[in-house]
This record gives structure tokens, sequence and C-alpha cells, in this order.
């Protein structure tokens, strides 16, 4: 064998271990391409869809009821950024840098959630989507905290306490709704209507139809297949539903005392396969906003780069004179020009 092999050899040999003892991998050890592949895939993938997962309450932030929902939106929205934030620092962890991931993105070679592609049509929805989406993203992105990967699973340990306020405040808009006037009753239950099927397809296809679910078990970033994870949510949502006094749009709902658990029916995986192609009712929309705020950005992005390339002028300079004892001029320090 050559060094090369046996480099391997041991770097394999210390991966296979950490994922026996269930560890958590770091991006200074080695590890497998395909599960440095994986990774990289589903974590930009889940940094896009925060991105892309704020429009649809973005555009209703002007329409909030009151000024008191309105920052709540508000906060909500920019937790969603945040999210995207910490999961693109995760993904470079693992060698692309940022840059690529969002090209990616713009090009239309990346995808995100599928959810991000139906519209919101009332303030309701903004309570369906709370409710629903960031519920359905909660029972998914628990698990993911005890991801092999560290920066990934640190990074779903913060994302999952804010989901928790998401779901909340969107039950809490159902609630006010379906306790209000007949028209907001009726506006409440035609948003979870909309919402529901498309919440539970957030889970991905049946298990026999996603092959890379077992491989990712392997690797401990999985923990739970996409029907045990679609299950546990739907568990969640039967008793939340009876407390909003609202119905979900399914008849073939029932609880089955035998399995302990809700059956519900069959989803409509033709339309999922439609919108994760991008034939979705606002895919072109969503792609066409996130590509002008993208080129909207352009100037904070040049004026963050003149700034660190100061930055680290003044901290040359800095370091150049520290042995002399002198005192650095203001301008250095905070990068401004004379
Ligand atoms: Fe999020
Ligand atoms: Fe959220």
């Amino acid at each position: 064998m050559t060094t090369t092999d046996d480099a391997v050899a041991q770097g394999q040999e210390h991966f296979d271990a950490l994922i026996a003892e269930d560890s958590r991998v770091e991006p200074r050890d080695w590890m497998p391409a395909d599960y440095r592949k994986t990774l990289t895939r589903q974590v930009s993938q889940h940094a896009h869809s925060e991105i892309i997962g704020m429009q649809p309450e973005a555009n209703w932030i002007t329409r909030a009821p009151s000024l008191k929902r309105k920052s709540i939106l508000m906060a909500k929205v920019q937790d969603e950024a945040g999210h995207g934030l910490y999961l693109y620092s995760a993904a470079e962890t693992l060698g692309t840098p940022r840059s690529e991931l969002n090209e990616q993105l713009l090009s239309g070679r990346a995808k995100y959630s599928s959810i991000f592609n139906y519209p919101a049509r009332t303030w309701a929805d903004m309570g369906a989507i709370g409710w629903l989406v960031d519920g359905a993203a909660i029972c998914n992105q628990v698990p993911l905290c005890r991801a092999s990967y560290g920066p990934y699973g640190r990074a779903m340990v913060r994302i999952c306490k804010e989901e928790s306020f998401h779901q909340r405040q969107g039950w809490e808009i159902l609630y006010e709704l379906s306790h209000g006037t007949e028209a907001q009753k009726k506006m409440a239950q035609e948003a979870v209507n909309r919402f529901y099927g498309p919440a539970l397809q957030m889970f991905g296809p049946p298990d026999g139809d996603s092959p890379n679910s077992q491989q990712s078990m392997a690797w401990n970033i999985k923990r739970f297949s996409n029907d045990e994870l679609r299950q546990r949510f739907v568990d969640m949502i039967v008793p939340q539903a009876e407390a909003l006094g609202l119905s979900l749009p399914d008849p073939d709902l029932a609880w089955n005392e035998e399995r302990g658990h809700y059956d519900y029916g069959e989803l409509d995986w033709e339309e999922f396969m439609s919108v994760i192609k991008g034939r979705g009712p606002c895919s072109v929309q969503r792609m066409k906003r996130r590509r002008e705020a993208h080129e909207n950005g352009a100037w904070v992005r040049e004026a963050a780069a003149a700034y660190a390339e100061r930055q680290a002028m003044a901290s040359a300079t800095h370091q150049n004179e520290s042995s002399t004892d002198r005192p650095r001029p203001a301008a250095q320090l905070i990068g401004a020009t004379a």
C-alpha cells in the first residue's frame, strides 16, 4: 500500500469508530467523499430553504393586522435569515465556499423545500405556515440536533429553539382567528386546508421511494425514516387541531388502536414531484425574487469586502508598529480613509 492508501485506511477506521460509538465528526476529521457530498447537499439545501422560506411571510409584514403582529412576524422572518446564515456557515466547513453554494441556488441547480413554492394568500396563512410548516420543520429537525456532523448538529440546537417559538406564534394566530368571527374562522380553516397536505410532504417521499435515507441513517445523519417522522407529526397535530376547533382535510384520518397512532390518507405524490421539479405555483416567482435580492445586495457585499480589506491593512500596520509601542491613529482602527 502507498502512504496515501495508508492515510485513507486510517482515516476510514477513525471515521467508522466515531460513527460506531455515536460520536461527532468534526471538520478536521477525515471523512468519506460521499459523506461530505451528502452533507454539503443536505445542509446547503436546508440553508436555501430557510432563505427562500422568508418570502411567503415577508410578503405579509406590511399587511399584518396590528403593530404587535407586525413585530412578531418581522422577528420570525429575521430568525429564518439567521437560520440560513448558521447553515451556510456549517456547510462551508465541509469545504465548499458560500459563494458557490449560493450560485447553485441562483442557477437553479440546487433545490430547496417544495413547501415554499406555495402562495400565502391570506393573513391566516401566517398562522398555518407557523403551526404546520414550522411544526413539521421541528419534527424533522429535533433529531438532527444529534446528527453525526458536529457543526450541523450544533446549528440545529439553536434553530430548533427558535422554531418552537415560530410554531407557537402560528398556532396562536389560528387560535385567535378560529375564536373570532365566522369569516375569520372560515379563513383559518381554509388556510389549514391548503397547507396540511404540502406540510405532510415536507418529510419527503415514502420510505420505499427514498433510497438515500438508509445510507443517511447508517451515517447517523438521519435518525428516523421519512414515514416515522411524518407519523410523529400527524400524531402531534391532531390533538392541536382539536384544541384550535379546526378540522384537518383528510377523511381517512382516524385513531388506530392497534398501532397506537393516527392513520392518514394517501398524499398527492404527483403534485409533490411536480413542485420539486420547479412547477409549483410560485416556483418562478420565488427564484426571480431571490436573484433580484442578490443583485440588489451587491453594494453591501462590496462595502463589506472593502471594509474587511481595510481592517486587514490596519491590523498589518498595527503588527508592524506594536514593536515600537506607538499609539495608532483612530482612522486605522476603524478602517476609515483620510
Ligand atoms: Fe427556520
Ligand atoms: Fe421557522
